[in-house]
């Protein structure tokens, strides 16, 4: 395809996680759909998920207790109509994901009654994790991709990254340019919607369970097209993951699950911990779990605590947890015999494009799901499994809304960043453009570890915000260099500088954002962190406003 030439299809999804296969599998009703994603098609989050996805199927469960533990979880910034949608839809949708072929983990009961195994999670009043041992991301992928496949009307083009939005005169979404690493040639594909299921930002950090494809690049493209951004601050960290071995640039989770099956958390010296900081212990939700553990290696000086499910029954663990067992036994750790070493580390964004209950962001025709959407569920904190659910609910949602939608006309096209008809002006990558992106990199990610992480403070921000405001001058170097790993560095900078934005303006301690300078709650900050065109990120903080 040469360079002027575009591609049209009904529906383009950027990424094939869950919130983009679902979205095109359900489109692919109304109309031609084109899926592209930047490595091979499983590569993304959902690959990685462990524990599970949440619904209230069982019998002492409902939609109304899942909704509570959701609110509450949230803190205050939970929006109750998502909570209530999301909540609702769940059982009907993990129905269809099963029936389609994703094979959960399920037993027979005495009344000979097919039925999940539920596993629990930290702030769950109720078993509700549906799961496939604990590879259930792993089968989501496999079924998803599998019934993409099987639909006429879908094509899925791998190892082709997503550049920036295309905007027409009327500041209509009117598809993506895209790089095509196969060519190396800049292409334009248009379509009547655009789904973003671009996933997360775990990468901002240097410790995450991310894989390296979780670079916020959807996030980064929404905001320069105009799209309002919300409560990026609010970063979940995992407690557990393992310490000490990584995995092509992740570090491998523990799964919370292995905590709700009765393991425990203890310090290197084997003594427990957990129940001087909460009273659910090793199984209080994860903020207050992670917070405990930076605090106890920080008091200790110890590099990590210890994740003990020795006691449990090794049967009963290497059936449930496989996965773990087996990659763990690979790095020299018999679980069942002895403790893991475990740190926390990076794992969801809360925050993202602000959408609304259709999955549309602000600007028209636009459309965002999963990981880099904000849509209001998680409010100040993410429930364990609740966000395959929420990537589920709402691109199923979106697929439901873009089917009605009448085709665009023919317009020219500007670049949302320039406001110039669309441009393919880029510099051909060079080594020495690389090397100085690889050193940003390295040092943006570092900054937000040691500023921007799990404890925070006004002096670290400032210093965050100031050190990235330099880290921007040297992207200049690379910044319109055409190759993915400049343009994943730019887009990572300009998220870690929406974190850091948005951690600065919340000046209270409330889920997942904790500012030891005000450590408590403040209700003049119980609403969203907003970012937007006439609220730039560079804006300061303002506590009243
Ligand atoms: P992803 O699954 O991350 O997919 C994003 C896609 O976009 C990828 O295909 C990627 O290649 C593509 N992409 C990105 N940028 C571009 C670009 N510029 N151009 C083209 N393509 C692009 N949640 C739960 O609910 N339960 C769990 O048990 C659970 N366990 C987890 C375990 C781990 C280790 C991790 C990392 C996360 C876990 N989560 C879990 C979180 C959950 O997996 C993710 O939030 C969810 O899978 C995100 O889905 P998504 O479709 O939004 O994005
Ligand atoms: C886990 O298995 O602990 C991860 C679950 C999640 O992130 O929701």
């Amino acid at each position: 395809m040469s360079q002027s030439e575009a591609s049209r299809f009904d529906y383009l999804v950027i990424g094939s996680g869950i919130a983009g296969l679902w979205f095109a599998y359900k489109a692919s009703r109304h109309g031609s759909v084109l899926v592209i994603t930047k490595k091979e098609d499983t590569e993304s989050n959902t690959n990685y998920a462990q524990g599970g996805i949440a619904a209230a199927v069982a019998e002492n469960d409902s939609a109304a207790i899942h909704r509570e533990d959701t609110a509450r979880a949230g803190q205050g910034l939970a929006d109750p109509e998502i909570v209530r949608l999301v909540t609702e839809a769940g059982p009907g949708l993990v129905r269809e994901l099963f029936d389609l072929g994703v094979k959960f983990t399920v037993y027979v009961d005495a009344q000979g009654q097919q039925r999940f195994d539920l596993g629990r999670e930290g702030g769950h009043h109720r078993r509700r994790i549906i799961h496939a041992q604990d590879f259930t991301g792993y089968e989501i992928e496999r079924g998803l991709l599998k019934a993409v496949h099987s639909q006429p009307g879908v094509t899925i083009s791998e190892e082709h990254f997503a550049l920036d939005l295309v905007l027409d005169q009327d500041e209509r979404c009117q598809g993506v340019r895209v790089l095509n690493k196969e060519t190396g040639r800049v292409e334009t594909v248009r379509a009547k919607a655009t789904m973003l299921g671009t996933g997360g930002i775990g990468q901002a950090y240097l410790h995450t369970t991310n894989p390296l494809i979780a670079t916020g690049d959807g996030i980064a493209m929404g905001e320069r097209a105009g799209v309002r951004v919300a409560n990026m601050e609010f970063i979940q960290f995992h407690p557990t993951s393992l310490y000490g071995h990584s995995l092509e640039g992740r570090a491998f989770l523990i799964s919370e699950a292995v905590r709700g099956e009765g393991a425990i958390l203890r310090a290197k010296d084997g003594s427990t911990f957990m129940e001087r900081y909460h009273p659910d212990a090793s199984l209080a939700p994860r903020d207050a779990v992670a917070r405990a553990i930076d605090s106890e290696m920080k008091k200790r000086g110890d590099n990590y605590v210890l994740l003990d499910a020795t006691h449990l029954d090794p049967e009963r663990i290497r059936e449930r947890f496989p996965n773990i067992y087996n990659r763990c036994l690979g790095f020299g750790i018999d679980i069942t015999k002895r403790p893991i070493p475990v740190v926390p580390a990076a794992h969801y964004v809360c925050g993202g494009l602000a959408i609304n209950s259709w999955a549309e962001t602000s600007v028209e025709r636009l459309f965002a799901a999963g990981e880099c959407a904000c849509s209001g569920l998680h409010g100040a904190n993410r429930l364990a499994s609740n966000s395959l659910l929420e990537a589920l609910v709402l691109a199923d949602r979106a697929a439901q809304r873009v089917g009605g939608l009448e085709p665009l006309p023919a317009r020219s096209l500007r670049d949302p960043e320039s406001g110039a008809a669309v441009s393919t002006a880029f510099d051909p990558p060079d080594e020495s453009s690389e090397a100085v992106a690889a050193e940003v990199r390295n040092e943006l990610r570092r900054i937000m570890w040691d500023y921007a992480g799990i404890v925070r403070n006004d002096s670290g921000l400032t210093k965050a915000w100031e050190s990235l405001a330099e880290l921007e001058e040297r992207a200049g170097r690379f910044s319109r260099h055409l190759s993915v790993f400049c343009q994943e560095t730019s887009n990572l900078l300009a998220v870690a500088q929406l974190v850091v934005a948005c951690a600065r303006r919340r000046l209270e301690s409330r889920g997942l954002h904790y500012n030891e300078d005000y450590p408590h709650k403040d209700d003049r900050f119980k609403k969203n962190t907003e970012i937007s065109r006439e609220e730039p990120a560079a804006a300061k903080p303002d506590p009243t406003g």
